[in-house]
């Protein structure tokens, strides 16, 4: 697991993160498909990394280098008291929040990968092939009902954002968020009040739909509201395109589909000028949103707030290295806890927890689906 320094030094490009996709070019030919990680590791091999023996012959480059330049040392150690003293020292201007399931579950909506509660352990009932089918796209053309069916089991009948979606609500108000790449579609986002042009709902939305065809015939493309897909579903009726008989699709991006365009437009400049990342409620098993992290500058102190470790590889360039050991940098923070636990503290040492309480106290509950 480890790697020798000859490994560190034949990588020439050390400083420069590999991109996603052809950034510049807009032919969709080139850009990414949704795909599941094949190369993460255990939890367990995570804590072993995370734990790992700073003496070791293996390890000694860069904590030696972290001795003798204690400017190397953005944060002090992994904990959230370190983030906390530097918020104190210095004003983040350009703030990314990355998010997934973890920041809705506290509102009632299930999360994809928690053993027993996460939705891929609930898909039983629909008789699927593999749980990750409920959202492919081959899948969906072929059986369209369950994914249609799942969101009615799925939502609370009326539901408001959580408190770190307040809190991100807060941090664009204040003109201190960059942007707020997400992986859920649920929309809370927006009900918090998040702009639009803050927001890159990197796995598309459940806002807005879009007629797909059926197997074997492309649709027309017609654009469809919220709403008529929410008159369908509660109908227990599949939403079919008045034109041309297609298949209407809410606009969430399935495994096999490219993300959307206004994340390949901005991703790499967002994470070059991003002066904090944090991290909310997500395994990180996904790509390409879960390589966003290595896109962030080498020295850009970057924390994880979720229940669970995630994103460790041990790789020089690629992932959280909470040991300080890995990378060049002691950058890395982890508040092993609930996301909204996490905001609360984030807020209270940026000043303002009273208004995100306010915030929470007076939002009102909507119905999404
Ligand atoms: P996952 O379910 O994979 O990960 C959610 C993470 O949040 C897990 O590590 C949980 O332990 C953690 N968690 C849950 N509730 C929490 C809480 N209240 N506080 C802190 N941590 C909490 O969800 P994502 O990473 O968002 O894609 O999944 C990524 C993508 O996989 C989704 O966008 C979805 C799915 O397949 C599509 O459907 C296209
Ligand atoms: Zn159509």
């Amino acid at each position: 697991m480890s790697f020798s320094i000859s490994d560190l030094l034949a990588d020439a490009n050390f400083e420069q993160p590999p991109q996603i996709a052809q950034v510049q070019n807009k032919d969709e030919d080139d850009q990414v498909a949704l795909f599941d990680s094949d190369t993460d590791l255990s939890e367990e091999e995570m804590e072993e990394l995370v734990n790992v023996d700073n003496n070791s012959s293996d390890n000694n480059f860069y904590i030696q280098d972290k001795i003798n330049h204690p400017e190397l040392n953005i944060v002090k150690d992994s904990s959230m008291d370190s983030l906390v003293e530097l918020l104190q020292k210095k004003k983040f201007k350009n703030i990314i929040v990355m998010t997934g399931a973890g920041v809705s579950t506290a509102v009632g909506i299930p999360d994809f990968r928690s053993p027993n509660t996460g939705i891929y352990s609930n898909l039983g009932k629909f008789d699927l092939p593999n749980p990750e089918d409920m959202f492919d796209i081959d899948y969906f053309l072929y059986n369209p009902q369950p994914f249609y069916f799942l969101f009615k089991d799925l939502y609370p009948d009326k539901i408001k954002p959580s408190k770190t979606h307040f809190f991100i609500r807060l941090l664009a108000d204040k003109g201190l968020l960059l942007r707020n790449y997400t992986q859920n579609i649920d929309t809370l986002e927006r009900l918090a009040g998040i702009p639009d042009e803050l927001l890159i709902e990197s796995h598309g939305t459940l806002h807005s739909a879009h007629c797909v065809g059926i197997k074997d015939k492309p649709g027309c493309h017609k654009e469809y509201s919220r709403e008529f897909i929410k008159e369908k579903i509660s109908a227990k009726e599949i939403p079919y395109c008045t034109e041309c008989g297609g298949l209407v699709k809410p606009d969430v991006v399935f495994f096999g589909e490219e993300l959307p365009q206004k994340f390949f437009d901005s991703y790499y400049e967002d994470f070059q000028k991003c002066d904090l990342l944090l991290v909310f409620g997500t395994s990180l098993k996904v790509q390409p949103f879960c390589n966003l992290i290595d896109f962030a500058k080498i020295d850009t102190p970057r924390c994880l707030i979720n229940n669970r470790l995630a994103g460790v590889t041990g790789h020089p360039r690629k992932g959280f290295d909470f040991s300080g050991t890995f990378q060049k940098y002691r950058r890395d923070v982890f508040y092993k806890g609930n996301c909204d636990d996490g905001s609360e503290i984030l807020a209270k040492s940026m000043g303002f927890e009273d208004e995100l309480n306010e915030l929470v106290k007076n939002a009102e509950p909507t119905a999404i689906f």
